[in-house]
């Protein structure tokens, strides 16, 4: 196969800090392992907004297209709050998603040992802590039509449109029966199946695909409301949680903040697999763009490293390698090199983001 080849969108605020230190970890891995990436660099969100007046251009969602996977930081900012919806940064992240298909959007909520403390939760509710959330990224509420704002008589009325097909839930459904079967073999599908047709397509799709394809799998269902009192209440109960655009934006949160730490948790965002068998890819970290702290060295480039991990094991097949990077990770946290975000207050100086990546580096070196 040719040098597989990365996109980085590193975006706006925190993300061009972040993604700097995963460069790092790429190069490190060409140095170190034999990975050599064939890596280009573009805009996307606010910044590409500020240079080309639009949140992503053509040019930069054909090269996404092109290449084995996308890296991206983060978008958004104030300074883009009053800009018109169709050109808001966010649209980009979101033509991205949808023009890539990305209809599997996977978001671990692991809780690393050496940051059970983090948590708002009591620690063994959430110590050891390993799900996983199979969010749908490409149609319900995001994209239903008919949406907008419109006049009726003499008021207005916002309208968006829940909208699921069998197959989109299908194709959502064996996604997460997969990964199931590579973990603890459990399910649980949450919607609304109480108030809304889509969520009783939804139960009925899910079950079908489980009962003709992943009898083998342990399966569940519950209401998107009970799901987030028990993923508040007892979350080691869930291995995999599969749900829709919506619910999966608000249960992903509420899961990310159980761990006590945003600034570690990536994400992989998957389609139909591409002529080289790969899957299109995008990786991001969970957190957003995080304006108030940007350009001050604070940010926790944790996320945006391990959604490079997340890349090695979904898209390059490299498992071992993943897991080498995570466990990198992971002894930087148990040595007690913390971002300030991972810090209680007086408990002495937090590193910086470069200091967090570079010992991120040095841990990957003793691992060799
Ligand atoms: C996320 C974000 C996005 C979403 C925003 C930035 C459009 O909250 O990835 O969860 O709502 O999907
Ligand atoms: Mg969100």
């Amino acid at each position: 196969m040719s040098t597989p080849s990365l996109l980085i969108l590193a975006g706006d605020g925190i993300g061009p800090e972040v993604m700097a230190e995963v460069r790092k970890v790429i190069d490190w891995f060409g140095a170190n392992r034999g990975m050599a990436f064939d890596v280009s660099e573009d805009l996307v969100g606010g910044s590409a907004y500020d240079k080309h007046g639009t949140p992503l251009t053509d040019e930069t969602m054909a090269k996404a297209q092109a290449v084995d996977a996308v890296l991206l930081g983060a978008v958004g900012g104030p300074k883009y709050d009053k800009l018109d919806f169709s050109v808001k940064p966010e649209r980009g992240l979101l033509r991205l998603r949808k023009e890539m298909d990305l209809f599997a959007n996977l978001r671990p909520a692991q809780c690393f040992d050496a940051l059970a403390d983090f948590s708002s939760l009591k620690k063994d509710v959430v110590a050891g802590l390993d799900i996983m959330i199979i969010r749908e990224l490409t149609s319900g509420v995001y994209f239903g039509e008919p949406r907008g704002i419109f006049k009726e008589g003499n008021e207005r009325v916002g309208i968006n449109t829940q909208r699921y097909t069998e197959s989109e839930i299908a194709r959502v459904a064996r996604a997460a029966f997969e990964l199931a079967r590579k973990r603890d073999n459990k399910v649980c599908s949450m919607e609304k199946a109480n108030v809304m047709e889509s969520g009783i397509l939804w139960r009925d799709v899910v079950q079908e695909v489980h009962d003709a394809e992943y009898p083998d799998v342990e399966l569940s269902h519950m209401y998107a409301d009970a799901g987030a009192m028990q993923l508040t209440r007892w979350p080691k109960q869930f291995d995999v949680i599969v749900t829709d655009n919506l619910f999966g934006d608000l249960l992903s949160d509420l899961a990310a903040m159980l761990t006590g730490s945003l600034g570690m948790l990536p994400s992989a965002s998957l389609g139909a697999p591409m002529a080289n068998g790969r899957p299109k890819a995008l990786y991001e970290p969970v957190h957003g763009s995080a304006p108030d702290i940007t350009g001050q060295g604070k940010a926790n480039p944790c996320a945006c490293i391990l959604s490079f991990a997340m890349a090695l094991r979904y898209s390059f097949d490299q498992g071992d390698e993943a897991t080498r990077l995570e466990k990198a990770v992971e002894k930087v946290l148990a040595d007690g090199i913390r971002t300030a975000d991972l810090m209680q207050s007086g408990e002495g100086e937090p590193a910086t983001t470069t200091e967090m990546g570079d010992a991120v580096i040095a841990a990957l070196d003793a691992s060799l």
